[in-house]
């Protein structure tokens, strides 16, 4: 396949970026997103230039840490992540626009990397629980009704990867803080920090600058992990809790 490029190129987070055309040719349907840009960049390389930054690790859809705004939907045309999707997806002769994720609480560092600090601060502020987990404990010392561990599971699918975020028109990460909270609260385990978690992760969300959800839904269409729309209720239900509480 032979493909235009048109990438995002910003020296570092205080230059101003632009989109820049590139050519690459001999790609295979069968290579990954991220492999295509491999090859740009040896082509780069090869003649001298500065190779595209872009943010990767695991290449295999469960770290997160893969990033674009590819065509103008987060990670591309398939619901999977950047680095799962392939060229089979586009077709010979393709312009293909590549853009880091546009939000303002994700500044971009360089390129089409962002800096995604803002998510650690979230998860740094309820993100766990204080029971003591110590050795290997008893696999039914704590029960676990069965509707409460599939609800935690569905949630702990949360990658936070951040498309939620770039998909969302009001920058909202209420789809990923949801899913976090979701997650413990559903537990016997998080119960102790079930009122803390929730107001401190809404608080501290709020403060790094995402936008607020109107209700569009975008977040939930981009998530790779299917993290469902209705966290978001849950976690507004365990917000009103928790704040009529205290
Ligand atoms: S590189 Fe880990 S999810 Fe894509």
């Amino acid at each position: 396949m032979r493909l235009t490029l048109r990438v995002w190129r910003q020296k570092n987070a205080d230059a101003p970026g632009t989109m820049t055309p590139y050519e690459v040719d001999g790609i295979s349907p069968d290579m990954s997103f991220l492999e295509m840009l491999d090859t740009l960049n040896e082509q780069l390389i090869l003649d001298g230039d500065d190779p595209v930054a872009f943010d990767h690790d695991c290449r295999e859809g469960i770290c997160g840490a893969c990033s674009l705004v590819i065509n103008g939907d987060a990670h591309g045309p398939e619901r999977t992540t950047t680095c799962q999707l392939h060229m089979r997806s586009f077709s010979d002769g393709d312009t293909i626009d590549i853009e880091p994720w546009r939000a303002a609480a994700f500044p971009v560092v360089k390129d089409l990397v962002v800096d995604r600090s803002a998510f650690d601060r979230i998860i740094q502020s309820g993100g766990y629980i204080t029971a003591p987990t110590g050795s290997a404990p008893e696999a039914h010392a704590t029960a676990v009704p069965k509707p409460a561990a599939d609800t935690a599971f569905e949630h702990a699918e949360c990658i936070g990867c951040g498309a939620c975020v770039a998909a969302c028109p009001n920058g909202s990460a209420m789809l990923f803080t949801s899913a976090k909270v979701v997650h413990l609260n559903s537990l016997p385990q998080g119960a102790p920090e079930r009122e803390t978690r929730v107001l401190n992760m809404v608080g501290t969300m709020d403060a790094e600058g995402f936008g607020g959800c109107t209700n569009t839904g975008e977040c939930a269409t981009a998530c790779p992990k299917g993290i469902p729309l209705f966290s978001i209720a849950t976690m507004n239900r365990e917000f009103v809790r928790a704040a009529r509480k205290r």
